[in-house]
């Protein structure tokens, strides 16, 4: 028997679900930083909210928000939170604690929240949609623990509202998805929540690995080419002690700032550059200096993999750092700092010039930068 969503046994913090929360409170609070710089109200919407506490004591999703519109309560004039959780044991416990933290917050008149008890499908777009919340930018934090209330459907419009920029960070979950490929009586939720029948191709493959993999191949194909969304990231969450990816972080956006910001904080959170929490592995490579070496040694081949690539894409071309970053961000693994690293190679050898104005040092995404012809010399320029 599957255990009910408010059955405190569900409530015990993982060490999968301690990295979801780093990812959630790092992103939220750059993206706070970002979209506040244009709009003096900005939208939290936790779909999933749960119960906010977990039976360790540690903070849920909701408070993690809380948290953060509390400590940059100087960005922006109103944080507003909607939490919602269908189940009512969870919603009783949800609101007390969100009103305890509230109180809590010194900065609390500018924090403005609502909570619901209702079903996700049936209240995310008629809250987004609503006079209210309409023209804020809304990141939505969806985090179930099937697949069932998360229709294709609900998910496309979320990201096609509203000009002024939605956003999604998904718990998709891969695992139960693919246990049930073969159940018949699954099939018209999981053509749900795919947004297609196309998943049923799936079926012929018998490798565990290779299904995951068209899941979550599939599920981003849909969000790019049906809803129209521009950039979409993944991040991999596998089982504490088995090889088999429990469920994958996704995270979609139509702006490249938050999905820099994104891939920046999954990088950090990943074991190494793998954009994944790798279970029992995880933490494992930093007690071992051979496999540090390695890791720095993979870094260093990556890097010079981008130098190349940057020289041959760019011969001749004058282009922004942030033409670069972009370029990098989309088409490597590899983020900010690994583009840093590779063009001050590229300096030090005069394959590049750097237009920094008045400045002498450092990388800025306005700066110009020229990529010599192959032979030119830094005295003709
Ligand atoms: C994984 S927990 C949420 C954890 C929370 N986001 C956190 O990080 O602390 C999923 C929650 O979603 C609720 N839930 C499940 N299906 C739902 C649905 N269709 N609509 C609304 N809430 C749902 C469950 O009651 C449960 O509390």
């Amino acid at each position: 028997m599957p255990l009910d969503d408010s059955d405190p046994d569900k409530w015990h913090m993982k060490e999968h679900t301690e990295v979801k929360h780093r990812i959630l409170r790092k992103y939220l609070t750059t993206w706070t930083r970002i979209v506040s710089s244009g709009n003096p109200e900005i939208h939290y919407f936790d779909g999933f909210a749960g119960r906010a506490r977990y039976e360790d004591g540690e903070p849920g999703s909701p408070l993690l928000a809380l948290d953060v519109a509390n400590r940059s309560a100087d960005l922006f004039d109103i944080f507003h939170c909607t939490y919602n959780d269908y189940s009512d044991e969870n919603y009783q416990i949800l609101k007390e604690e969100v009103k305890d933290k509230k109180n809590s917050c010194e900065n609390n008149t500018q924090i403005d929240e609502v909570i619901f008890n209702e079903e996700f499908e049936d209240i995310a777009i008629p809250v987004l949609d609503s006079e209210k919340y309409s023209g804020l930018p809304s990141m939505v934090f969806i985090d179930p623990f099937g697949y069932s209330g998360t229709p294709f459907n609900v998910i496309s419009k979320i990201m096609n509202l509203q000009s002024s920029g939605n956003e999604v960070f998904f718990n998709f979950m891969v695992d139960t998805i693919r246990r049930f490929l073969d159940d018949e009586s699954k099939e018209e939720t999981i053509t749900r929540a795919f947004g297609s029948s196309d998943w049923k191709s799936i079926r012929k493959y018998t490798d565990r690995e290779k299904q995951e993999e068209e899941i979550l191949k599939l599920y981003v194909s849909q969000l790019k080419e049906e809803a129209g969304v521009k950039y979409v990231f993944p991040f991999q969450m596998k089982h504490p002690d088995k090889n088999v990816t429990v469920y994958y972080l996704i995270h979609a956006t139509n702006h490249f700032k938050g999905f820099k910001a994104m891939k920046d904080v999954m990088f950090n959170e990943g074991a190494d550059d793998n954009f994944a929490y790798l279970g029992s592995d995880h933490y494992g490579y930093e007690d071992e200096q051979t496999n540090l070496f390695e890791v720095t040694a993979s870094e260093d081949l990556r890097i010079k993999e981008l130098r190349e690539r940057l020289l041959s894409r760019y011969n001749g071309d004058t282009v922004s750092f942030n033409d670069i970053l972009k370029f990098a961000y989309l088409n490597t693994d590899l983020i900010d700092t690994h583009c840093r690293k590779a063009l001050t190679t590229l300096e030090s050898q005069d394959k590049i010039h750097v237009d920094r104005g008045s400045s002498t040092r450092g990388f800025k995404e306005e700066y110009d930068i020229t990529f010599r012809p192959q032979n030119q010399r830094l005295t003709d320029f």
